[in-house]
């Protein structure tokens, strides 16, 4: 089977090795929160234990919780979406593969942006089925336009974008979506980065179609990586088919993230929660000033998730050599472009600035200094 390794695992695991051996790695290749889970989410977790609520629950979820959730994207989005459309999955991965495999029945095609999220093609071989990638680049934001959708079944939406931050307007996502609904194209919308945004808050696919399968979760904004736990938002016909998969291959979400999950949509968490976009917000600034001063271009600055995604021509037209000479040489952590596709991602690494400012500033310094010696 066809699965390529997900690179960025690979650095990370060859970066705890470095750190096995006494040495100081500065961290900017991890795709998640650098933030533990609120207080009160842990405490309302724990209190479930306690209450030796460690059995089995329904398979989509506990109703509070989708409920709860429904409640979200009516303050969040201003959206009617009904809890009984609301499946709670073990993480947005089981969600991901659920939903490609529902849509890609029949040979049909899956139209990828790339660079994007590695897993997504993955999961369309690991099913046995096809994609065919979408270029995005710095001329378009890195946004998939209309007329991409040629020979397209299904598309995968993912704004805001990893590796790149990009995040669609309403008016692009609407556009997009119009096309998309005139040629019979079915929709995946993976908002899991959705709440990470810096200038306007990012749009759902559900302003727009009820026909869309949602992706999200508690991992990103909620800061809940290790607790496994996402959701989709499934049209309604297919309600029960998505309830039939859960109970087959998932049996349930676990019981401890969804109680503490309950917590997430407290109004001093919600707050707290807002208070790290402001801080990721202060290191995306840092970030990208730094890498423009030294000549590391970011084009197009990210409007959301925790992610720049850099030019390194000037230094090199091998990304994965690049970074692995930076762990190695430079001590620091990076994820080389080759990772996220194949349209000219040799040029490009993707920094994440899940790190505290005076990390990303040592990684920083790092850097400098290394790239002077190349
Ligand atoms: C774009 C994207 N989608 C989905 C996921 C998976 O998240 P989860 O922890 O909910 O499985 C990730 C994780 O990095 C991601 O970057």
């Amino acid at each position: 089977m066809e699965i390529t390794s997900f690179i960025v695992m690979d650095i990370l695991e060859r970066a705890k090795e470095l750190e096995a051996r006494g040495i100081d790695v500065v961290h900017m290749e991890v795709g998640e929160p650098d933030f533990p889970t609120p207080p009160e989410v842990i405490e309302a977790g724990i209190e479930s234990l306690r209450h030796r609520l460690t059995a089995y629950t329904q398979s989509v979820g506990i109703p509070r919780l989708r409920e709860a959730i429904s409640c979200y994207y009516r303050d969040a989005y201003g959206l009617d979406v009904d809890p009984d459309r609301i499946i709670l999955t073990p993480g947005s991965s089981p969600a991901l593969l659920a939903a490609i495999r529902i849509f890609t029945e029949g040979g049909k095609v899956c139209g990828l942006p790339d660079p994007g999220y590695p897993c997504y093609k993955n999961m369309v071989r690991f099913l046995g089925g096809r994609f065919r990638s979408l270029p995005v680049d710095e001329d378009t934001g890195f946004k998939v336009l209309r007329h991409q959708l040629d020979g397209v079944d299904v598309l995968v939406i993912n704004s805001p974008a990893n590796p790149t931050g990009a995040v669609y307007s309403r008016e692009e996502l609407g556009d997009l979506l119009e096309e998309a609904q005139s040629r019979g194209v079915a929709v995946i919308s993976d908002e899991i980065y959705h709440g990470i945004t810096y200038s306007e808050p990012a749009t759902s696919v559900l302003e727009f179609t009820q026909d869309a399968i949602v992706i999200n979760g508690f991992s990103k904004f909620f800061l809940m990586t290790g607790w496994r736990l996402g959701w989709m938002v499934v049209p309604r016909r297919m309600v029960r088919l998505v309830q039939s998969i859960a109970q087959n291959l998932f049996i349930c979400p676990p019981a401890a993230a969804q109680y503490a999950a309950l917590a997430c949509f407290r109004e001093d968490v919600l707050a707290q929660l807002r208070e790290k976009v402001e801080i990721y917000c202060k290191r995306r600034d840092f970030i990208v000033g730094a890498l423009n001063d030294m000549g590391l271009e970011v084009r197009v600055t990210p409007q959301g998730a925790f992610y720049v995604y850099a030019r390194v021509s000037r230094y090199t037209r091998d990304s994965f050599l690049f970074a692995k000479r930076a762990l190695e040489e430079a001590h620091i952590g990076i994820t080389p472009g080759v990772d996220f596709g194949e349209n000219q991602t040799h040029l490009y690494v993707r920094f994440s600035y899940a790190n505290t400012l005076d990390r990303l500033r040592e990684g920083m310094d790092r850097l400098r200094d290394w790239l002077a010696t190349l």
